[in-house]
């Protein structure tokens, strides 16, 4: 079977791919079709917080496919009410929740465009630029890359974008006609870049001072991937929405939109999903949150994450132009362009992602020993040096 010719001839096309078929995978280790082993630093995506075929999450999934696989959430379900409980411990604040549960990053978000501007009777959204929050309509609308953006334009009314870390614009853009400014508390997409924490507190003022909603993306950085159950913590601001999404349930598709619990019920029938609060995605996410509280995976991933960012800033290259990130999100800004070292890597027996044009993101699974991460850093400080012959110099660039 010719596996690459049966994707390229059948499938949508609308992933660049890299040239590689991956079949297996454990722990931070996947293997292609050859047998050959790669670190994922991409983590799927900043999907596998736990590695790759966790054995608590196999565990789960088993022990429930051969309970219940199916329970739309028009029934009550045990798993989905453990796993609303086990949410509500952790989300942040202190405040009490309400969670409306889906299957994915950009349908956490669009359910939370929803909610804010059906709480505030508004329309305005304001997002930052460089913003990435998804591909579907209402995600997109507040998601930055023109490109993404302009083949499918007209997208959803009533959305703006101000730059990221710009207190003046903030001021400037939120009134009383916003319904919500919408945010992730660190860019992933767009280039791993950190918000300044007077940014966010600007925004939580003036969300305040003008009754509008605050919603936070933590769709890459919920769950402990920055060292704290969510980015929001760092900050000490507490959102209105929460979307979370990628490692909550530990590779089983899951998303889910919180908002707080003295709103009351949303009417019946504003919002909904087929799969939404499935039983299957519902284990999978209580056996990633107990694993990351019995392990200490969050505590380990402030300290790994910090420890990785050290060695990066010790690789001694022309090339390398900024170190950004928080936890076990880390990006390494270029004065080049990132898929030549992003190859390179590879043919190492590293897999790590793009973010932008010009930098190298990292999303390893928090996992990860920190043998691996010198393994990830010694590929790149290699990649690096042969790097002058591999890539062209960008003039200028991002950041
Ligand atoms: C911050 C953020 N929001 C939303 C999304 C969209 O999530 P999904 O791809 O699961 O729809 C992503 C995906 O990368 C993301 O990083």
């Amino acid at each position: 079977m010719d596996i690459r010719a049966i994707e390229s001839r059948y499938a949508s096309g609308v992933y660049p791919k890299r040239d590689l078929v991956l079949v297996r995978g454990e722990g931070v280790y996947v293997w292609d079709e050859e047998g050959r082993c790669y670190l994922d630093a991409t983590g799927g995506q900043g999907v596998a917080l736990l590695g790759h075929n966790p054995p608590a999450v196999r565990a789960a999934l088993q022990e429930q496919m051969d309970r219940l696989m199916i329970c739309p959430e028009i029934f009550y379900n045990d798993r989905r009410a453990q796993l609303l409980e086990a949410l509500q411990s952790i989300l942040p604040g202190g405040r009490a929740w309400r969670i409306f549960l889906c299957n994915s990053g950009a349908e956490a978000v669009e359910a939370a465009i929803k909610f804010a501007r059906w709480r505030t009777g508004r329309a305005e959204i304001i997002a930052a630029r460089r913003a990435f929050h998804g591909r579907t309509m209402g995600a997109l609308s507040a998601t930055w890359n023109p490109t993404y953006r302009q083949p499918f334009e007209p997208l959803v009314p009533g959305f703006r974008h101000i730059p990221f870390n710009d207190i003046a614009a903030l001021e400037v853009a939120v009134g009383p006609q916003t319904a919500a400014v919408i945010l992730e508390p660190v860019q992933g997409e767009g280039g791993v870049w950190p918000a300044d924490p007077a940014f966010l507190r600007a925004a939580r003022e003036q969300c305040d001072h003008h009754g509008a909603l605050l919603i936070f993306d933590e769709v890459q950085t919920g769950f402990g991937r920055t060292g704290r159950w969510f980015a929001a913590e760092h900050y000490g601001v507490l959102p209105d929405l929460i979307a979370m999404g990628k490692g909550m349930a530990g590779g089983f598709p899951i998303g889910a939109t919180a908002f707080p619990a003295d709103w009351g019920p949303l009417p019946a029938g504003a919002h909904g999903s087929t799969f939404g609060g499935n039983p299957m995605a519902c284990v999978a996410a209580l056996a990633v949150i107990e694993t990351l509280h019995r392990e200490r995976l969050i505590e380990r991933a402030a300290r790994l994450g910090a420890l990785f960012q050290d060695r990066l800033h010790r690789i001694r290259s022309p090339l390398v132009r900024e170190i950004r990130g928080l936890g076990l999100m880390v990006g390494v800004a270029l004065r080049a362009r990132a898929t030549p070292i992003l190859r390179r890597l590879m043919a190492e027996g590293v897999l790590a992602l793009p973010a932008g044009p010009d930098v190298i993101r990292f999303l390893p699974p928090l996992i990860i020993e920190p043998e691996h991460l010198e393994q990830i850093a010694a590929a790149l400080e290699r990649a690096l040096a042969e790097a002058p012959a591999l890539v062209p110099q960008m003039e200028g660039g991002e950041g």
